[in-house]
């Protein structure tokens, strides 16, 4: 079998570097949400890594839902048209809802379902992003928790894939351009 490190440049983020500052958001998360009903959603298929370990370092038991979006369909760049394939089960009135997400690149998936979601009557809505990447931005996206700010190189594994290859990779790696150009 090919070797997956041919595919790869460098190592960005460690599992173990990622582990350490999940970690760190959720003890901040468990401060700033204390006696508040906190929903969690995942934004399906990138965050669910995030979400199994996120979810799990938090010190209080909080109920999980998933919206599954997709924005970049098999490509490498974000279209800005963003399709819901499968909705929340959960009515968000009187929630507060922290989204869950790998990478915010352009920023067009969140905004757009920040915008989505303020219209279902949560209490509040707030972000935790692993990676952002400032120079790709496109519109602005309040964040009020990230992990790591990263260049703009397209990046895979934990989560994050290339023509739905590397989710499940543990650290987050830079792709080789060969691989996609
Ligand atoms: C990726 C990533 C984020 C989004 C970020 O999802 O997981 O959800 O793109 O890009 P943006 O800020 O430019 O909108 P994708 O649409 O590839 O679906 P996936 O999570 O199933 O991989
Ligand atoms: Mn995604
Ligand atoms: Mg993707």
């Amino acid at each position: 079998a090919a070797d997956i490190a041919d595919d790869l440049t460098d190592v960005l983020v460690t599992e173990e570097q990622i582990a350490a500052k999940l970690e760190e958001l959720a003890a901040q998360v468990a401060h700033d949400y204390e006696g508040k009903d906190l929903l969690l959603v995942g934004v399906l298929k990138g965050a669910v890594m995030v979400m199994a370990d996120f979810s799990r370092a938090l010190p209080m038991l909080v109920p999980i839902d998933w919206m599954a979006v997709s924005s970049y369909g098999t490509g490498t760049r974000s279209s800005g048209v963003v399709q819901i394939r499968k909705d929340l089960d959960t009515d968000l009135h009187g929630k507060h809802v922290l989204i869950i997400e790998d990478i915010i690149d352009s920023g067009l998936t969140l905004s757009w379902l920040l915008e989505n979601f303020a219209s279902r009557g949560a209490a509040s809505v707030e972000v935790l992003a692993l990676l952002r990447k400032p120079d790709a931005m496109k519109v602005h996206v309040e964040c009020r928790y990230v992990g790591f700010d990263i260049p703009s190189d397209f990046v895979v594994g934990y989560g994050l894939d290339y023509a739905e290859k590397y989710r499940n990779l543990r650290d987050v790696a830079v792709l080789a351009p060969h691989v996609y150009s």
